[in-house]
Order: C-alpha cells, then sequence, then structure tokens
C-alpha cells in the first residue's frame, strides 16, 4: 500500500539510493510492479534487492531483469543457513556472474533468533565470503548480535569488501570495520526513540562510509512505524541523519548514492 494521496512527498530533485529493499518478499504480492515503477517519480532512483535464498535470490535477479534501476544481490540469509547444501554454492556462483548481480547477499549470522544453528550459520557464512571472494563481488552483511563472530570472519578475508546493514554494532566495531574497507548502512531504526547506539556511530561515521537502505518491506521509519516498509520512507531515514550531521537532506542523498555506485560497481 503506497501513501495515502494526502501524504504523498513532493517530488524533488532528491535521487536516493536504497541499497538493501525485499522486494520479492510476499507483502508486495498484490503491487509489487506498480510500487516500483513509481520510484524514480518519488525520489527514489537506485534499489538493490539482495536474495534471503536460492529462490529469493532467483527472485531478485528477475526483478532486476524488468527494471532497469533496481539491481540485485545473491545470497543465502543467516535464517536460512540451515538449507544450503553444497549441491548450491555452484548455482549461487552462477547467479553471481548475471550482469546485475552486484553482490553476495544477504548473508551474515543472526545470534538473537537463532533458527539455525550457529555452527551451521557460521560454515554459510564462511562458504560465501568464498564465493564473493572468488566472484569478485562486495558482500551485504547481517550481524545481529554476533558482533565479535562476524568481525572475525569478516577479517579472515581481507580482499573481500562490502557493507554491514541495518549497523546496530559499537563505535568500537565500527572503526574497525572501517579500517577492512567496509560501509556502514542505516535504516529507519535511525528515527525510533531506542536509536542511540545507532546514531552515536551514524553522527561521527565518515561521509563517504555510510549507505541508506529500507530492509522493506520491515523497519518502516517513524512517524510510519506500523505500516509496510518501502523505498518512498527513504528520504525520512536521510532527513534525519542530515539533520544529525548537520548536512542537507539532498547532499546526504547525493553522497550516499555515489557511495552506493562506487561499493558496488554500478556504472550509470
Ligand atoms: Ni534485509
Amino acid at each position: 500500500m503506497a501513501a495515502p494521496a494526502g501524504e504523498q512527498y513532493e517530488v524533488t530533485n532528491m535521487k536516493l539510493f536504497d541499497t538493501h529493499a525485499h522486494y520479492d518478499d510476499s507483502q508486495f504480492d498484490h503491487d509489487r510492479d506498480e510500487l516500483i515503477a513509481s520510484l524514480p517519480g518519488q525520489g527514489v532512483s537506485l534499489v538493490l534487492c539482495p536474495g534471503c535464498g536460492m529462490r529469493s535470490s532467483r527472485a531478485v535477479i528477475a526483478l532486476a531483469e524488468r527494471f532497469p534501476f533496481v539491481y540485485a544481490a545473491v545470497g543465502i540469509h543467516p535464517h536460512e543457513a540451515d538449507t544450503m547444501t553444497a549441491a548450491e554454492l555452484p548455482a549461487l556462483l552462477d547467479m553471481a556472474e548475471h550482469p546485475k548481480v552486484k553482490a553476495v547477499g544477504e548473508i551474515g549470522l543472526d545470534y538473537h533468533y537463532d533458527f539455525a544453528p550457529r555452527d551451521t550459520q557460521l560454515f554459510c557464512l564462511r562458504a560465501q565470503m568464498e564465493l564473493a571472494k572468488s566472484a569478485g563481488l562486495p558482500v551485504i552483511v547481517h550481524d545481529r548480535e554476533a558482533h565479535e563472530d562476524t568481525l572475525r570472519l569478516l577479517r579472515a578475508f581481507p580482499t573481500v569488501r562490502g557493507v554491514v546493514h541495518c549497523y546496530s554494532g559499537s563505535m568500537e566495531s565500527a572503526k574497525e570495520l572501517l579500517a577492512l574497507g567496509y560501509y556502514i548502512s542505516f535504516t529507519g531504526v535511525v528515527t525510533y526513540k531506542n536509536a542511540r547506539k545507532a546514531l552515536e556511530t551514524a553522527a561521527w561515521l565518515p561521509g563517504e562510509r555510510l549507505l541508506l537502505e529500507t530492509d522493506a518491506p520491515y523497519l518502516t521509519p517513524e512517524p510510519h512505524r506500523s505500516h509496510r516498509n518501502d523505498s518512498t520512507y527513504l528520504r525520512l531515514t536521510c532527513e534525519t541523519l542530515a539533520a544529525l550531521r548537520g548536512v542537507s537532506a539532498e547532499a546526504l542523498a547525493a553522497q550516499t548514492r555515489e557511495n552506493g555506485l562506487a561499493l558496488f560497481n554500478i556504472k550509470e
């Protein structure tokens, strides 16, 4: 459901890059094409859709084939880690060679939900870091309550770069991620009341390492938190962070867009 007409944002010259949106999610089944097609007219000029498993990775590639401003990443989410079989790695590598696939993701560790056993999650992450290394692609990393193990694994692959999405770690971890060449990405969580830690990092982070994302359909920014999220709400995250950093929203949109183009090696 798009915002009601009265809430529709003014069309400005803002050009946001939503670096993480799950448009293959079933919550978009009734309006996916219409919604995606409307994004460039609503200030969102680029979208990257990460895959969360084999089927999801195929689905986001299909979306990227249909919309010129949509790109894809392929990967197996830590929630799905125990569905990964060794036979799937070559198929994943095949998908990674598609011209619109710009990253391996969403991969990582989730010790909050622990949907898959931790050693399976670690195995799955390591295998996909190897895959990113051989495909020459950056990674999109999910790290929930697993900061130490995540950092240890990223450190083991010094030639791989990427982004830690929906950042929730400490300033200390952020510094180490920057030293490893990683970007850090923020969602609508920065508009929530309990976002103090994320805001601390977001205020301090060098501008050239910052990315913006929705993680749609999840994590809708305030004051729309009860609605399904989509890329048109990214503006609210951008405005919150721009105010925090003392720059204009347009400047932050432009900078984070440039950062995304650089990390994901997208040439327009
Ligand atoms: Ni996600």
